[in-house]
This record gives structure tokens, C-alpha cells and sequence, in this order.
């Protein structure tokens, strides 16, 4: 194949920005270029240096004046829920009972889930996430439709089969055996093949008895290189229904800690209402919170503690997500727009170049996969996202009195959605402008 020079101003993280100021925390090309080949970064640098360095045949894209950013990661959404946004409900429990159970029954059938995965990574491409770590439904065969799109996309995902057999209408019930041979088949079909990797993914404790909180335990000693995701300390009364299910355990964190499901490569969803000891048992195993703030928001859930989380002597890794289908947006620019708020609420401050930092390489820090997205480094996947902060009428006018990266940061951030993605590139392919068309 042959290389492609891509230009455009260009933004990547080096580390987590301490403050506005900050100028080490990334770097940042006014006139950049990215040099890809093979689906992959060669090099990125100054559009001079990067002409310099590309064959005289490397086909030339040009992007200016917009903003070439490395894709956007999801850590957390439900690829079942796509029908489920904007459902109305009191409360989590009450959501999850009369709207998301039922419908997540649909897809023991296999069209459904096929038809579902189209429109899902559709949606991921238009708002510009490359990457996006996935629950699908308790069938497998929604597992199979999920990887198989994943793949024909040439897209980095992960995701896994949920495992659940108690308290859900029985099409939504496996058992401990079935989770586990499931889980165990949808490892060996789908994991490394392509760009997908697999997650032990346990619902959450409610709808595990101990029996599958066995099995998952199994899996994660069978499979320590992979990801584990399950939902934690959301919603008050599901803490207490949690507890009263498991009378031997401390606290929420601790049920899951009895079956060794914490970890480094463990994602749990929404982290809202911790005690000082499920912070310090989260920090000392590496675990990950993961914010889903237009959630927690939609659902009522509660305002999460970032700061509490991560500026504490033992600090707790972080990530944000959507959580579709109770995050009611698949954009990365409304999910931190609304965690801003959320830290506004509490008194705290919360600026752009974080935010950007945690869609990209902060969110790549929380899979343990920033050797390969979440930066434009050389020998990373060509997985990018090229934003334009005049993409609507409303933010053009806004954009005439930015004069500085980070007030576009922050415009892209609050008037931003999909219109603002200009082109995302999947593995060095235009994917955005492809919508709609069959594939080669
Ligand atoms: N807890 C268990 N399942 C779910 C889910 O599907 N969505 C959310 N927001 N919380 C959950
Ligand atoms: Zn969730």
C-alpha cells in the first residue's frame, strides 16, 4: 500500500495535562503532518519534516485548517441499547426492569443483532470513536455479530458476552456453566482475531449468583491478560440490593473482590458512591472507575467524585464513557461537556486539555493499550479523528473570537457533536465519508 501524508494542525498527549499551562502535557503541530502506511503511523511531525521524509508517490490529504486528534476511546456502552436511549424512568433498577432487560432480549436473534452492529459502528465512526469497549447482550450471538462487524471494520474493540443468571427475565439468563463455556467460545473465535479483544463481562452483582461470580473468577485465572468490565456502586438502592445479596461481604467493591475480579485490566462502570475503603482497595489493585457522566445524569445516579478519586494519597484510575443506552449521547465531546458540568456542580474545576487528554490517550491508559491507540506516535495504529470547530453555524460564530488551542478545545467540547467530526480514520482509511457505501 502505498503511504498517505495526512495534514492538518495535529494535537497528541504525552501525559495528563497538571493545569492549563501545561505545554510539556502534549504536542501540538500548527502546520503537522501524520506519515501512514499499512494501516499504521510511520511518522508525524511538521508537514516539512514529514515531506521530507515520505516517498515522492505518498498521496497528500489535505485537512487544514482542522485539528487532527488520535481517535476518541469509549470505555463503556451497551452495543443492546441503541433502542434503549432516552427511555424514561425514576431510576436505574426501574430503567433496567421495564425498558433495557426487554429489549436486550431481541437479540437471541441473530438479524437483529447484525442489524444493530451496522447502526452501532455507523455511530462510532460519525462521532469519531475508533475504539470502544462494549457489553453485548447475554447471547452469544450478539457477541458473534458485535466481533464480526468489528472485523469486517478493520476497528480496534472490545467487548464481551454478558454473563447474568439471576434476577432478569429468564430470555436474558444464562448459568454459571453456560457463561462459562460461552465466555470461554467467544475467546477462542474472536480474541486476536483482527483488532478484537474479549472481556470477562459480568453484568453486575445482582445479576450474578455466587456460582457465576465463581466462573468469571475462573476465567479471569484461565485469561489474565484480559479485560474484565462490570458496573459498581451506581445507584443507592442497587448498592443495597447488592449487599443484601452478599451478607458476607464489607462493602459493594468487596463482593467482587471476594472473586478476585479486581485488577489493572478491570473496568468498573460509574463509581459514584465509594467508601474511603473501596477507593483504597480500588487503588491498590490498579482497578479503573469508569465516568459515564450523560448517564449518571439521565438516570439520576449521582455526581461522581472525580477529584475525591483521583488526588486522594492512594489516587483511583480513571476513564470516561458514554454508556449508551443510559448516556443519551455517543459523542466524546458531549460525554466530557457534561463531566465538566458535573464538576462544576461540585466546586471543582475541570479544563479542555484534560478532557481531550482523557478521550484519547488518558482513556488508552485505562485499557493498558497506549502502545498502540491514543496518541499519533510512530508504530501506533492510524486510528484518528479530524475535527472542525466551525462546523455548525452557532460554533463558526463562536470560533471568530477563539485565539487560543485551548478555547477551541473547549468550543469543540461544548457546541461540539458529530457534525464537528470532519473525517475519522480507522487503521489509515477515511471511514466517515464511506458511510453508507458498500465496502470494496
Ligand atoms: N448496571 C447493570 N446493568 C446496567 C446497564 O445496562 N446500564 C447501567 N447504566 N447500569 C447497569
Ligand atoms: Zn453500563
Amino acid at each position: 500500500m502505498t503511504a498517505t501524508l495526512i495534514r492538518g494542525r495535529t494535537l497528541s498527549f504525552r501525559h495528563a495535562p497538571a493545569g492549563l499551562e501545561d505545554k510539556g502535557a502534549y504536542g501540538y503541530e500548527p502546520d503537522g503532518a501524520l506519515l501512514i502506511e499499512d494501516g499504521l503511523i510511520l511518522a508525524s511531525g511538521s508537514f516539512d519534516a514529514m515531506r521530507a521524509q515520505a516517498p515522492d508517490d505518498a498521496v497528500e490529504i489535505d485537512h487544514r485548517p482542522h485539528l487532527i486528534l488520535p481517535g476518541f476511546i469509549d470505555t463503556h456502552l451497551h452495543f443492546p441499547q441503541m433502542q434503549v436511549i432516552g427511555s424514561y424512568a425514576a431510576n436505574l433498577l426501574e430503567w433496567l426492569n421495564t425498558y433495557t432487560f426487554p429489549e436486550e432480549c431481541r437479540f437471541v436473534e441473530t438479524a437483529h443483532a447484525q442489524r444493530i452492529a451496522t447502526h452501532f459502528f455507523d455511530e462510532m465512526v460519525r462521532h469519531g470513536t475508533t475504539t470502544a469497549v462494549a457489553y453485548c447482550s447475554v447471547h452469544k450471538t450478539s457477541a458473534d455479530a458485535f466481533f464480526d462487524e468489528a472485523l469486517r471494520r478493520n476497528m480496534r474493540m472490545v467487548a464481551g458476552k454478558v454473563m447474568m443468571d439471576r434476577n432478569a427475565p429468564q430470555g436474558l439468563l444464562d448459568t454459571p456453566e453456560t457463561s462459562y463455556d460461552e465466555t470461554r467460545a467467544v475467546i477462542a473465535e474472536w480474541h486476536g482475531k483482527g483488532r478484537n479483544h474479549v472481556a470477562i463481562t459480568p453484568r453486575f452483582a445482582i445479576t450474578s449468583t455466587p456460582e457465576q461470580m465463581s466462573a468469571a473468577q475462573a476465567l479471569v485465572r484461565e485469561f489474565p491478560d484480559l479485560h474484565v468490565q462490570t458496573h459498581l456502586s451506581e445507584n443507592r438502592d442497587e448498592i443495597d440490593f447488592t449487599c443484601s445479596l452478599y451478607p458476607e461481604a464489607n462493602d459493594y467493591t468487596d463482593v467482587y473482590a471476594r472473586y478476585g475480579l479486581l485488577g489493572p485490566k478491570t473496568l468498573f462502570g460509574h463509581c459514584i458512591h465509594l467508601s474511603e475503603r473501596e477507593m483504597d482497595a480500588m487503588s491498590e489493585t490498579g482497578s479503573v472507575a469508569v465516568h459515564c457522566p450523560t448517564s449518571n445524569l439521565f438516570l439520576g445516579s449521582g455526581l461522581f467524585p472525580l477529584r475525591t478519586l483521583t488526588n486522594r494519597d492512594k489516587p483511583v484510575r480513571v476513564s470516561f464513557a458514554t454508556d449508551i443506552g443510559g448516556g443519551t449521547s455517543y459523542s466524546m465531546l458531549r460525554t466530557l461537556d457534561e463531566a465538566y458540568k458535573i464538576q462544576q456542580l461540585l466546586g471543582e474545576r475541570f479544563n479542555p486539555f484534560e478532557s481531550f487528554y482523557y478521550m484519547t490517550l488518558g482513556n488508552a491508559r485505562a485499557l493498558s493499550l497506549e502502545e498502540r491507540i491514543g496518541t499519533l506516535e510512530p508504530g501506533t495504529d492510524a486510528d484518528f479523528t479530524v475535527l472542525d470547530m466551525t462546523a455548525t453555524p452557532a460554533m463558526a460564530l463562536k470560533a471568530e473570537v477563539v485565539n487560543s488551542l485551548a478555547d477551541e478545545l473547549f468550543l469543540l467540547q461544548t457546541m461540539g457533536d458529530d457534525r464537528a467530526i470532519a473525517e475519522t480514520y480507522v487503521a489509515g482509511v477515511a471511514a466517515k465519508t464511506r458511510l453508507g457505501t458498500p465496502s470494496p
